[in-house]
């Protein structure tokens, strides 16, 4: 009687296994037998050639591969890379196969390399194809990252041991290297957003078309919106009892040039460098910046002016250009008189984000100008 029950009990549990065997097989089932109509995918002409490469086996087993049929096809398939391959996404391009194995080579994964065709292009393809591997995961997030000047983020990075994001700024405006050493001419002169600096100068005639003076002193022209634009700025000030008077406005190349020779000649131009731009190079060449002094006071504005300056010059379009602590980036001493024009929206941008405008160019506005 006791056999019997006992018997009962393990044909019980015996059926329960293979019902719940057969329902993970149901379950199962059409994974695996997609799997392997997946393999199907494959053209019959790649098929026979992985049969007579021996390597149609070790395919079978993963997913199919737009990818490693590719590489088959071109007669680049190698059997250690298998596992990458088909990660890595097809590209249009003739020398994908290549590329592929080349920076697999340099021992970057499918997931890097599905980034770096996303970014690869005619400029930059020499470089990433040329250089060893760089972790490159930090550099893909970075919205103003250049590929082509990797290398330079690498060096600038390891040796002033600054952020990747911070590297990246710093080496696209120049700051890597010497100050004039590779002039790249602005090709948007008019606009009031352009940059100019000791890496980036004015093409060699340009003069802007709409030179305005400022009525309170007529010697002195600006662009015409800018012009206005001071107007008003001075207006208001005025009103905040700040009274400053502009003593250096537009200057023509000429001017700037004469101007940059006899500081040279008196200081040494590493020194001038520091306090005026060369030629070419002066905003004030743009009709879009001015220097104001406070009342009384010879080329300076006083603490509390500037201070007004810092939080109010962005309501009418200002910028200070050169405020404190700037010279790192700008290169030039601090000169809390020099005004930039920029129009209200960057240039209260630019006071939000409370960066150079060097920087503010490089980040947000490069790609527009273009
Ligand atoms: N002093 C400024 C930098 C200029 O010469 O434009
Ligand atoms: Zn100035």
């Amino acid at each position: 009687m006791k056999k019997k029950k006992k018997l009962k009990k393990n044909l019980k549990i015996i059926t329960s296994v293979l019902i719940i065997i057969v329902g993970i097989l149901g379950i199962t089932k059409p994974l695996w037998t997609k799997k392997e109509n997946k393999n199907i995918l494959y053209s019959e002409e790649v098929i026979t050639t992985m049969k007579e490469q021996n390597i149609y086996d070790e395919i079978m087993k993963q997913d199919y591969s737009q990818t490693v049929e590719k590489m088959i096809e071109e007669n680049k398939y190698k059997s250690e890379y298998l596992k990458e391959y088909i990660k890595i996404n097809l590209q249009e391009r003739e020398d994908f196969a290549n590329l592929v194995n080349l920076f697999l080579n340099k021992n970057y994964n499918a997931e890097e390399i599905n980034n770096i065709f996303e970014y690869l292009n005619d400029t930059n393809q020499k470089k990433l194809t040329e250089m060893d591997y760089i972790d490159l995961k930090e550099y893909f997030k970075i919205s103003n990252m250049e590929v082509d000047k990797i290398d330079r983020y690498e060096t600038y990075q390891k040796e002033k041991k600054v952020s990747v994001n911070d590297a990246v700024t710093k080496v696209n405006i120049g700051l890597d290297l010497e100050f004039y050493s590779e002039i790249e001419t602005i090709k948007d002169p008019d606009s009031y957003t352009t940059l100019l600096n000791k890496y980036r100068g004015l093409p060699e005639n340009y003069v802007p078309e709409d030179l305005t003076s400022l009525s309170i002193n007529k010697n002195y022209k600006l662009r015409k919106e800018a012009a206005e634009a001071y107007e008003n700025l001075q207006s208001a000030a005025l009103l905040d009892n700040v009274k400053f008077y502009p003593f250096s406005a537009y200057r023509t190349k000429a001017y700037q040039n004469n101007l940059y020779t006899n500081y040279a000649k008196r200081d040494g131009t590493s020194a001038a460098d520091t306090y005026s731009a060369r030629p070419r190079h002066s905003e004030h060449e743009l009709g879009l910046a001015v220097d104001i002094r406070s009342d009384g006071l010879s080329d300076n504005l006083t603490d509390e002016h500037y201070t007004w300056m810092l939080n109010n010059s962005y309501k009418y379009g200002f910028i200070v250009r050169y405020a404190k602590g700037s010279t790192p980036i700008t290169g030039y001493i601090e000169e809390p008189w020099h005004l930039r024009f920029l129009g209200v929206d960057v240039a209260t941008d630019v006071h939000e984000k409370g960066i150079t405008f060097d920087e503010y160019y490089d980040l947000y506005l490069k790609e527009n100008h273009k």
